[in-house]
């Protein structure tokens, strides 16, 4: 061998080394394969990082899913502003044994290590928690679903191995791969979407998030959650691997793709003399309730404004789309953790056709009038001390993503009133 060959080969075989060393290194708490611990007994258990890794560890053999994941609402579940806000007013009245009631779906890794459940508050609280919400191992270690319960509880199993959806995974240094039906299927995620678990201060009488979403068009043409939610492309699973199928860890929802396959939206406006008609027709394609209606201020607008004369706004009338809770006392309550009963349901149901109409004073003395509907999310609302608080500890005040509206579809026309 030529010396610069030579060196060349050197420096592989070092390369080599150092990513088998790391590799290893990643997982190197997962030692005791494939046991289930029904049991929480603190002494029996690995760390709690070393059974749940930190995302950044799997970012390393993963960029592209992480830095999707990074994006997306999954990465946020336990460091929004609202989330706090709204888990400080919650746990000041719950019952000391039901603390851990939102960190069943935003850090399930609580459900496991349920000694642990005041460090993970008080990580929370701190602004700044060491611990991913759901991270990778949080979905990527679920190994069976108990439907029994509702919502239905994950199991985890913590070994070195990684559940997926993958026929034959390539062999790597990190991790064994199992493929596991499961995880092509809507009750994998169902288990933290379906509903919030019965608690003392929670009624189980209160309707689902989702609706009747087994009996949509989509699941019953073999459409899983993930086949909107995690959208297939053909990409590296791993970096360097073959190029395959892959899905999507953005998680689009609220933002992101999904949204141009909400709605068909239309409408059509007569003139009466001095009222005018407009007939908006709306075609939900969401196979669950829309808006879902978790948090409990969750909801959409259908929004009509008229431009007269100088495209001066002359009428504006916005219809809400939401579910409208009652606390105890029966007033109503944006917090769902407080809510004994439904007082009003407006939420699209899967796929339903809806049509809204609005009546409205024909504009005087112009040529034609612009009718514009508008649907969208709505921004946070709620008891004003509520928004006070998120408002002055989000780091962008008012600017947080939480005080914006998210367009999901509009349309316009121009409506001519020469008699
Ligand atoms: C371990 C619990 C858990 C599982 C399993 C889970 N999710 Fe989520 N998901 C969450 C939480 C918590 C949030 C909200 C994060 C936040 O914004 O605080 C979320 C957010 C989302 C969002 C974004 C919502 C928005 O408003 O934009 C989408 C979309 C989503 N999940 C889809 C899925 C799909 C599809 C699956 C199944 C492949 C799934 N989730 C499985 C807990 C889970
Ligand atoms: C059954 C699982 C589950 C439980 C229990 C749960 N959440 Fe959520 N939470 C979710 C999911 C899923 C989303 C995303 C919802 C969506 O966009 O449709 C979410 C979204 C949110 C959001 C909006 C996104 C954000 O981070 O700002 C807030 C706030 C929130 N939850 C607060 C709470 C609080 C407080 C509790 C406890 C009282 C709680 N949740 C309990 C599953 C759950
Ligand atoms: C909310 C649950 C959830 C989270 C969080 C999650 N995944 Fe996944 N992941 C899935 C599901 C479900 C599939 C199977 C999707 C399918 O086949 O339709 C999957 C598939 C995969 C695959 C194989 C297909 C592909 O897209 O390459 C890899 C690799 C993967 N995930 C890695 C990761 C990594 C790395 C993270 C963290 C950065 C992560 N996942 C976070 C649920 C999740
Ligand atoms: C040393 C590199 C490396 C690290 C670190 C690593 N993986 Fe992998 N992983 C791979 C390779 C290689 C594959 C096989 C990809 C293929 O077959 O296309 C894979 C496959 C997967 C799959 C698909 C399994 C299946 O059966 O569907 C998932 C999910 C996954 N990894 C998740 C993770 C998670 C979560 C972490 C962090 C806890 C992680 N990986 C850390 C290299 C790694
Ligand atoms: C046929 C495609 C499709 C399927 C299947 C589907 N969804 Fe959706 N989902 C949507 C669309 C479209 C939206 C609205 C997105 C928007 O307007 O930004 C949505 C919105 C959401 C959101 C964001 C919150 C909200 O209120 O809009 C979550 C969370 C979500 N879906 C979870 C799920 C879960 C869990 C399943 C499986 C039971 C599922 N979805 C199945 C299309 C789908």
């Amino acid at each position: 061998m030529k010396p610069v060959q030579r060196r060349k080969w050197t420096i592989r075989f070092i390369f080599v080394t150092v990513c088998m060393a790391l590799g290893l290194l990643v997982f190197n708490g997962i030692s005791h394969i494939g046991s289930v611990q029904a049991a929480d007994t603190p002494s029996a258990k690995k760390p709690l990082e070393k059974a749940f890794p930190s995302s950044e560890k799997c970012k390393r053999c993963h960029l592209r899913a992480f830095e999707e994941w990074e994006a997306s609402a999954q990465s946020r579940a336990i460091v929004t502003t609202p989330f706090r806000v709204s888990l400080d007013r919650y746990l000041s009245s719950a019952d000391p044994k039901e603390q851990g009631l939102c960190f069943r779906c935003h850090a399930p890794h609580s459900l496991e290590y349920r000694h642990e459940l005041p460090r993970f508050i008080q990580e929370v609280q701190s602004r700044d928690p060491q611990m991913d919400g759901v991270g990778c191992p949080q979905c990527h270690l679920i190994h069976s679903i108990d439907e029994k319960s509702h919502p239905p509880l994950p199991q985890f199993q913590l070994g070195t191995t990684i559940f997926g959806g993958y026929d034959k995974a390539a062999q790597n240094l990190a991790h064994q791969s199992e493929k596991i039906p499961l995880y092509r299927q809507s009750q994998f995620c169902v288990t933290c979407h379906e509903r919030m678990p019965e608690a003392s201060t929670i009624p189980n009488d209160l309707p689902d998030w989702l609706g009747p979403w087994k009996q949509s068009k989509a699941e019953a043409s073999g459409k899983p959650c993930q086949s909107c939610h995690m959208p297939e492309a053909l990409d590296e699973s791993a970096n360097g691997e073959k190029i395959r199928k892959v899905a999507n860890h953005s998680f689009p929802g609220r933002f992101g793709k999904v949204r141009a396959e909400a709605v068909q939206l239309d409408f059509t406006t007569t003139v009466k003399g001095d009222t005018s008609e407009v007939s908006v027709k709306i075609d939900s394609l969401v196979p669950h309730n829309f808006p879902l209606p978790h948090p409990g201020w969750s909801r959409l607008v259908v929004d009509l404004s008229v431009l007269g004369k100088n495209l001066k706004r002359v009428y504006n009338e916005q219809r809400f789309y939401e579910r409208v809770l009652g606390g105890a006392d029966g007033k109503q309550t944006v917090f769902d953790f407080e809510a004994k009963k439904v007082l009003k349901d407006t939420l699209m149901k899967p796929e339903e056709s809806r049509i809204e109409t609005f009546t409205f004073p024909t504009p005087k003395d112009a040529p034609s009038m612009d009718v514009i509907v508008t649907m969208t999310y709505a921004p946070l609302h709620g008891p004003r001390e509520f928004l006070a608080q998120v408002e002055q500890e989000a780091p962008l005040g008012q600017k947080d993503r939480a005080f914006q509206t998210v367009q999901i579809a509009q349309k316009k026309s121009n409506v001519s009133l020469n008699k």
